[in-house]
């Protein structure tokens, strides 16, 4: 019988990664990885959680929604950071927790991380859809019919249906691409993107200050009248996180790039703590003015859709430049994000791989690029199909709880691993461990439990799902557990 708790050895996981010359380039630096933590969280979380949240469940105390959110992502994130240090290989919280928990738990993670950046990317790839089509009216004054850039579970409030987004579906196709072409070209247009996004937030920002009108915020947190909980009032406030927590998944994604990074043990915690911190303090500033300039009960009914564009066209006169502006922005910045998200999900692919837990065609490498193509053209498959046919809202809430089961688990991995391998290396140690860890976990939970019976039904059934595979697959085709069967 195999066992299924047997754990990888992390200096032999190290030798791995160091031996691989064939492996994939190391190419980024401190700020290429910075980039690539913004590139993946500033995107279509800020443009349109923000409003959803603001509308349904806080009012203008979104901002108080955000610090929660904020927090358990800094937590997880001080987790990830000593992991991402000790660790530095391809593969984010699937490569710990193998090395901590053992492979079962490890397959668990990777599993849930496909689930994590595929399934997000393609929500964001159906909100990328969404602002194009409002660009093409409002630039060219034409737009996408709507059978055509919708999934066929949607209809239009005519009654007309959905046939597949064929825009969303466009722009998987396209950064798939750029990704096979090699992480390096993808990297620096990265940082343009993100450069971009970010001074659009700026500005934004800044023009927007000066427009904010007091009266917006009162009440700040508006009471829950209808006694349905997570509708206002302070259950609204976390129910608020869960929504805008989607905004910041993605700073782990920094971790999955670990084997191109030049210097791993020293720029990762960076590049992952320092994109997280800009972005707190960016969607903090960014929600006090977008719901000091309009009153929170626009976001319900006409300023629902493109929010920002809406509170410049009609509060912020003589900035209609800005609102085209940042309508390209949005476009940009959402691609960066599914340009990170995919470019992650295959470098976990790549490494449960190398592992032998799936197929060996999802490590093989372009002979001339050095990336994984053939995975890259599998997801390709499947993140469009999922960003042509499936409405955005069903995926959206399956991503942040996925997501806050995988934050859990590093915590968990980062206890564990004091107690049993108290000696590596640590270039960043997680301070007042077992405190930050523990927090983490509770916080990450309170937010899952907030996400209600629907989502963990989901969640379950995918973990279910990726159990079968592992007790039909994995477990045989392990290289560890091969090694282990042919030991004398
Ligand atoms: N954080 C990413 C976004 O907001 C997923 O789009």
């Amino acid at each position: 019988m195999a066992n299924i708790w047997v754990k990888k050895d992390i200096n032999l996981l190290m030798q791995e990664a160091s031996g691989d010359e064939k492996g994939l380039k190391r190419s980024i630096g401190p700020l290429g990885l910075m980039a690539l933590g913004i590139g993946a969280i500033i995107g279509a979380g800020l443009f349109t959680s923000t409003p959803e949240a603001v509308a349904n469940n806080t009012g203008p105390a979104v901002t108080i929604s955000f610090i929660i959110a904020g927090i358990a992502c800094v937590l997880a994130g001080l987790c990830y950071a000593e992991f991402a240090s000790m660790i530095p290989i391809a593969g984010s919280a699937y490569t710990y927790s193998y090395a901590t928990m053992g492979e079962f738990i490890a397959w668990i993670i990777g599993w849930d991380l496909v689930l994590e950046y595929g399934v997000a990317s393609a929500k964001v790839a159906t909100a990328w859809s969404e602002y194009f089509n409002k660009l093409l009216h409002n630039i060219f004054g034409f737009s996408i019919p709507y059978p055509w850039c919708h999934s066929p579970f949607q209809s239009s409030p005519e009654g007309v249906s959905g046939i597949m987004n064929a825009p969303a579906l466009c722009i998987v196709v396209l950064l798939s691409l750029v990704l096979m072409r090699g992480v390096k070209g993808s990297s620096l247009l990265n940082s343009v993107i993100v450069v971009v996004k970010v001074s659009i937030v700026l500005l934004f920002i800044g023009f927007g200050w000066s427009f904010i009108h007091p009266a917006n915020y009162t009440p700040y947190l508006p009471p829950n009248t209808t006694h349905v909980s997570g509708e206002f009032g302070w259950t609204g406030l976390l129910a608020g996180a869960g929504v805008v927590f989607f905004a910041f998944i993605g700073f782990d994604a920094v971790s999955t790039a670990a084997q191109e990074a030049k210097n791993p043990q020293r720029d990762m915690p960076k590049g992952i703590l320092l994109s997280l911190l800009i972005c707190v303090v960016l969607y903090i500033l960014f929600a006090h003015v977008l719901t000091g300039v309009a009153n929170y009960k626009e976001f319900k009914s006409v300023g629902r859709e493109a929010s920002v564009t809406y509170v410049i066209d009609t509060y912020m006169k003589g900035y209609e430049w800005l609102s085209v502006l940042v309508t390209v922005a949005i476009l940009a910045g959402f691609s960066s994000v599914i340009l990170v998200m995919l470019m992650g999900q295959s470098r976990v692919f790549f490494s449960m791989s190398k592992d032998g837990l799936v197929p060996p065609v999802f490590s093989q490498l372009h002979p001339r690029f050095r990336t994984p193509w053939k995975s890259n053209r599998i997801f390709l498959v499947f993140v469009g199909l999922i960003a042509a046919f499936v409405p955005a809202t069903v995926i959206s809430e399956m991503t942040v709880i996925g997501t806050l089961f995988a934050f859990v688990l590093v915590c968990l991995g980062i206890i564990i691993l004091r107690k049993t391998d108290p000696a590596i290396e640590r270039p960043f140690r997680t301070p007042w461990v077992p405190v930050v860890p523990v927090l983490g976990i509770i916080v990450c939970v309170t937010m899952m439990y907030i996400l209600g019976a629907a989502n963990w039904l989901r969640l379950i059934i995918w973990l279910i799902i990726g159990v079968v595979i592992y007790f039909r697959y994995g477990i045989k085709n392990s290289r560890l557990q091969k090694a282990i069967r042919n030991k004398p």
